[in-house]
């Protein structure tokens, strides 16, 4: 094989973990390709996830604004209107921004990117199947970062008119009069409030009994009354079983208690998980299974069944979550050039960009529970923090949790405005094995919604100044 097509370094896929480690790779001194077989580089992320997501809700932040807050300032916005055309043009833009950022990064880390499907082709050997051509590639480490995609109900098939997963829902051409949800985790809950501004009568039904289960009790409960004044309407404990259409209409079929119940909808977005993306990968030329839920499973150092194959992100193990990819691709990479990279899997932070955000790190109390750890918390409401009575962000609290006997802290929950960027703060702590002592006794510029981290710290031992 030709020099120009053997590497050091072989990633498949350019998501937030393969883009990350090939320029990882990269610096460290490794000849690397990124393989993608979409138009443009980012992955889901970038393209049709995270990013295009958080374009929509900041513009739909500020129409509802406009439209229920202004006022109240002083600020006369009658007439208000948006154009759904203009609103998509500004997420695209953003989209494309971010994509050729990523196509730039490749070009000045000198990463060879191969436009085409990736497949493991043998010991060594990839495959890209280009749309003309097929080019193969010899690599002595080959890095799996191919993603996840959406998970489909056997009954509730997509059709990407009615039944639609957030690849879609992020780009409808109009506001959808009734739109069903499927699932009240991350996607349904953002792109749920985001028609929900535009003006959509939004029905979320939901299997367990809490909205965003994966946090603490409290913060769902509270998201939950929240989301509900914004106008989503939610049914918990509820089974969606499938779609039905009767004169001209469409209803979502459901049971709950055992009683069906539909919803009329005019699009019904299914929104219940994602699963890791190995098709045609070509994993079994190599040996590699996958485990129950399709994940590749992993060993020391990201290393697969297969000698010089490794694995990250979402096709693995753990939350399917950007940072939690992007941090496996820098540690893997690392291991791959003989450094010590590592991943702190304690520390993962977790955020759902509602408005209020939900954000959280660590231990919930119900796994703190579970672990049989005993622990104290401490709570703080926004209410008593200054910055947030004045801009309109008093809605939420923050909570500490901390081992009883050493005080070291377990995890922290906060629901409020900005708490993805608040959380930032709690994360620092626990990384240092921070106390809620330790927190509570850092100083926090006055007056900043930061302050309430401080106090939550200061509540666990009941020392916290501004509450009664
Ligand atoms: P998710 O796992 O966060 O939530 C799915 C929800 O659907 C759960 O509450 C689950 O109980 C419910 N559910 C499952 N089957 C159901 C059924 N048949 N009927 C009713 N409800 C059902 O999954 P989601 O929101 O689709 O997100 C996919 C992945 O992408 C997740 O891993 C998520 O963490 C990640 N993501 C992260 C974001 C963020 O960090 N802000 C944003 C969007 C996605």
């Amino acid at each position: 094989m030709s020099s120009e097509n053997t590497f050091d370094l072989i990633v498949i896929g350019s998501g937030p973990g393969g883009y990350v480690a090939a320029i990882r790779g990269a610096q460290l001194g490794l000849k690397t390709a990124i393989i993608e077989k979409d138009k443009t580089l980012g992955g889901t992320c970038l393209n049709v996830g995270c990013i295009p997501s958080k374009a929509l809700l900041h513009s739909t932040e500020m129409y509802h604004f406009a439209g229920h807050g202004a006022a109240e300032h002083g600020i006369d916005l009658t007439n208000l209107s948006i154009s759904i055309e203009q609103l998509m043009a500004k997420k695209d833009k953003t989209v494309a921004q971010l994509c050729n950022g990523v196509q730039f990064l490749m070009k000045s880390n000198k990463i060879k990117v191969f436009n085409g499907f990736g497949m493991l082709a043998g010991e060594n050997k990839v495959r890209v199947k280009g749309a003309k051509d097929e080019t193969e590639l010899s690599g002595k480490h080959i890095l799996i970062a191919t993603g996840s995609s959406t998970i489909e109900l056997p009954f509730l098939k997509f059709d990407g008119e009615t039944v639609v997963s957030s690849d879609q829902a992020i780009a409808f051409d109009k506001v959808p009069e009734k739109l069903a949800v499927v699932g009240a985790g991350a996607i349904g809950l953002e792109l749920g409030s985001v028609w929900a501004r535009l003006g959509a009568q939004v029905e979320v039904i939901e299997f367990l009994p809490t909205i965003a289960p994966t946090f603490d009790k409290d913060v769902s409960k509270m998201a939950e009354r929240l989301f509900k004044k914004q106008g989503l309407n939610f049914n918990l404990n509820t089974k969606v079983t499938g779609l039905k259409k009767s004169k001209g209409k469409q209803f979502l079929t459901a049971e709950k208690d055992g009683k069906a119940i539909e919803f009329e909808a005019d699009k019904v977005l299914v929104a219940v998980g994602r699963q890791p993306y190995t098709e045609r990968l070509g994993l079994e030329t190599l040996g590699i299974e996958t485990d129950e839920k399709g994940r590749i499973p992993v060993g020391e150092h990201f290393k697969t069944s297969a000698d010089g194959i490794y694995a990250i992100g979402d096709v693995i193990t753990g939350p399917m979550l950007a940072h939690k990819a992007e941090e496996e691709a820098v540690a893997c990479v690392e291991r791959i050039a003989g450094q010590a990279g590592h991943v702190n899997y304690d520390v993962i932070p977790n955020v759902i960009y509602t408005e209020p955000e939900l954000a959280s790190v660590g231990l919930t109390e119900a796994a703190a529970k579970e672990k049989g750890v005993e622990f104290k918390s401490g709570k703080f409401n926004f209410a008593g923090n200054g910055r947030a009575i004045a801009s309109d962000g008093t809605d939420g609290f923050v909570k500490v949790t901390a081992c009883k006997k050493t005080d070291r802290i377990l995890g922290v929950q906060i629901i409020g405005k900005g708490a993805s960027e608040l959380i930032a703060a709690a994360v620092t702590h626990m990384e240092y094995g921070g106390s809620a002592e330790d927190l509570g006794r850092t100083i926090h510029a006055h007056p900043t919604m930061s302050e309430a981290l401080k106090e939550a710290g200061l509540a666990v031992g009941g020392n916290a100044i501004h509450s009664a």
